[in-house]
């Protein structure tokens, strides 16, 4: 081995981990404060909440489930499940052999989750309680990132995009549904609270190896998006 290549390869092991560390610290939380009304979240106020009629995406849940297309056998991860709303209805679309990975921040919301889950004797729901960088899964592990009213949550989402595009088997699929940011048609609250629109999030997820396949008209004041990894053409 030539020199300089021996020499090149001594640099890399020993400032490699430091690089990839501050590749990692580099990303400043985009939204500080976006969560805070779920560092201990009361379970019974959000199920209020996310499970009620007039929530568009409550309303539209089995038409959600079903542009989703979940099969038996799939592994999906539910990232940001709340109350576990999309959890529950593709653990039953998954069975039997398929799992659902419930994963959130607050710990709170996956015990509940998974006793839920236990209740209505779905088996197949593997709780995590993620940090708010990273999805806590290993590579190749799931068919389907489903995202409903999160991703403007993420506070990291580059690095946490990152951890879901490494998670992802090669013919995965990421399912954005996330409120129209469009002062038109949005309300006051949503124009305060969500940091991007639709055509940010897209770029966003291009930038981190994405390509969108489809942007299903299914609802009035939520968009719902699917991507693939990038060098997958549509309908292969
Ligand atoms: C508005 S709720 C949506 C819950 C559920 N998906 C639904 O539509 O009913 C957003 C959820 O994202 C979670 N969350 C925020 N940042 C997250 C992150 N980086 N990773 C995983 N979950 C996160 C919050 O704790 C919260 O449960």
């Amino acid at each position: 081995m030539k020199m300089e290549h021996r020499l090149a390869q001594i640099m890399l092991l020993l400032c490699g981990p430091l690089l990839v560390f501050s590749a990692a610290a580099q990303e400043q939380s985009i939204r500080p404060g976006i969560n805070r009304h779920f560092e201990d979240p009361d379970w019974q106020q959000w199920v209020n909440t996310f499970e009620r009629p007039g929530r568009e995406v409550y309303d539209q849940r089995h038409a959600i489930v079903a542009a989703s297309k979940v099969r038996p056998g799939m592994t999906v991860a539910d990232i940001g499940a709340g109350t576990g709303l999309f959890t529950r209805l593709f653990a039953s679309a998954v069975k039997p052999k398929g799992t659902v990975y419930a994963i959130d921040i607050a710990s709170t919301f996956i015990d509940n989750i998974l006793r839920t889950c236990r209740e209505q004797g779905l088996s197949n729901v593997t709780g995590i309680v993620n940090t708010p960088v990273d999805i806590g899964l290993p590579a190749d592990s799931i068919d389907l990132a489903f995202m409903a009213d999160t991703y403007h949550h993420f506070e990291y989402p580059q690095q946490t995009l990152a951890s879901i595009h490494q998670a992802l088997r090669s013919e995965g699929r990421v399912i954005i549904i996330d409120f129209r940011r469009d002062p038109r048609i949005s309300s006051k609250w949503v124009m305060g609270h969500v940091r991007s629109n639709k055509a940010q999030v897209i770029q966003e997820l291009q930038a981190a190896g994405f390509r969108l396949v489809d942007d299903k008209p299914l609802m009035r004041t939520n968009y719902f998006l699917e991507f693939v990894k990038s060098g997958k053409e549509e309908g292969e």
